[in-house]
């Protein structure tokens, strides 16, 4: 046997041939189940994909580049799960187009920042991040609260992801601008339409402090205010294996 290995050690050819067929029955191993199995990810309770203004939020979100600081994903690690809570599961982020896992961390995972603080704190963070973390170098971004929000393009929008495989109704593509307007009335009643199409945790009211407008602030603030908040993990059981929970 070690006679043998003495080929290997000596050849780079016999070496990279050796490597290849040893990673490719790794490969094969790791890689082939999932061609039998139909969904990697396990339905969870309480999904449900966004409402138009957490949608259109979201896609704030991604153009401002604010995943360019923080992340969306709390790994399964001791110290990731006693900061940030639950670790995220994949289902958290199945109508994610594209999803906003991450790597960088200049600032906190956003993963679970909704209901943490109250809409009056995102503005005031969002206006100036100094007036509320005195050492924090986050960038400001007074400039969404002046800019209105351009209501024309959201149904296009939920129609596109709908072709990408987020489970969006024919009445929730037709209600999306009013529901736009709906979640932003801070007279809102709990059997609204807009709850009716999208459950009964949706968060309506003003978000950004000034409910005669519905600007870009808004729709972050929706955005931010729902996220980790969809699955109720008092009462979610894992199946994960048992150090993971
Ligand atoms: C240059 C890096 C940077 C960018 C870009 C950035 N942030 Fe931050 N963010 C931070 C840092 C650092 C903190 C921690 C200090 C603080 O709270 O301001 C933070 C904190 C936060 C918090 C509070 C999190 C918590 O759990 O306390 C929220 C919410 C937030 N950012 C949202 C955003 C949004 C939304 C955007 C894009 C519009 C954005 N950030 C862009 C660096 C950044």
């Amino acid at each position: 046997m070690w006679k043998h290995h003495a080929k290997f050690e000596r050849h780079s050819m016999w070496l990279t041939i050796g490597v290849v067929i040893v990673v490719s029955i790794g490969g094969l191993i790791e890689i082939a189940p999932l061609f039998w199995v139909e969904s990697t990810i396990e339905e969870v309770d309480g999904m449900r994909p966004y409402t138009p203004l957490e949608q259109v939020g979201r896609d704030i979100y991604v153009s401002e580049g604010c995943y360019s600081c923080h992340s969306q994903m709390i790994r399964p690690l001791r110290d990731e799960v006693e900061r940030y809570g639950h670790y995220s599961l994949a289902a958290e982020s199945m109508y994610d187009h594209p999803f906003q896992w991450g790597s960088k961390r200049t600032g906190p995972d956003l993963a679970r920042v909704g209901g943490k603080y109250s809409n009056d704190w995102h503005v005031d963070h969002l206006n100036d991040p100094r007036s509320v973390v005195p050492e924090s170098n986050m960038p400001p971004y007074r400039f969404l609260a002046d800019q209105d929000l351009d209501p024309r393009a959201v149904r296009n929008q939920l129609r596109a992801l709908l072709a990408v495989g987020v489970p969006y109704t024919a009445e929730q593509i037709e209600n999306a601008e009013t529901d736009l307007y709906a979640q932003v009335d801070p007279y809102a009643s709990e059997t609204s339409a807009l709850r009716g199409r999208y459950g009964p945790n949706v968060v309506q009211g003003d978000f950004d402090g000034d409910p005669a407008r519905l600007t870009k602030m808004d729709a972050l603030i929706a955005y931010l205010q729902v996220l980790g908040t969809m699955v109720d993990f008092r009462t979610y059981q894992a199946e994960a294996p048992e150090n993971l929970r």
